[in-house]
């Protein structure tokens, strides 16, 4: 069975109440309950963490070695200001898929760079909630072929 480990960054615990014209009002749990289901369609174990802090979020990348096969990350704020986020997935190992909720890029300036997107395999967004499902869809793909 496929281990996948989400993790969802800073403030996706706030997702329905916050800026609803931005990112939607599905919450984080109604999120959650729909990648659980397509991860039992496809007979994978997901492992879900929010975490508002960077360290955490580091710890959780680095401890993932030998327990994860894959990595599905929003990695929230941190996408534009974490180098250390980038360096974890860099050196885990393991194969990462970045999502937003938001098309970053046609937003405000500061959020049009990701210092995520070129250390994974690839980066689904704009889709709000669905974001999630394509990526979690496509890691699947990714360790099945
Ligand atoms: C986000 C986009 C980021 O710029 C922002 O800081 C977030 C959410 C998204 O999913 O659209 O918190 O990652």
């Amino acid at each position: 069975m496929k281990k996948i480990l989400v993790i969802h960054g800073p403030n996706l615990n706030l997702l329905g109440q916050r800026e609803p014209q931005v990112y939607g009002r599905v919450t984080l749990a109604a999120i959650n309950s729909s990648l659980k289901k397509i991860a039992q369609k496809r007979k994978a174990s997901l492992t879900i963490k929010q975490s508002n802090h960077e360290g955490e979020i580091v710890d959780l990348i680095g401890r993932a070695r030998g327990k994860f096969n894959a990595i599905l990350i929003n990695p929230a704020a941190y996408t534009h200001t974490s180098v250390a986020v980038r360096d974890a997935l860099s050196a885990c190992g393991i194969p990462a898929i970045e999502v937003h909720l938001s098309n970053i890029y046609s937003r405000e300036e500061f959020r049009q760079k990701s210092l995520i997107s070129p250390v994974v395999k690839g980066s689904i967004l704009g889709f709000g909630a669905k974001s999630y499902l394509l990526g979690l869809e496509a890691l699947l793909d990714l360790l099945d072929a």
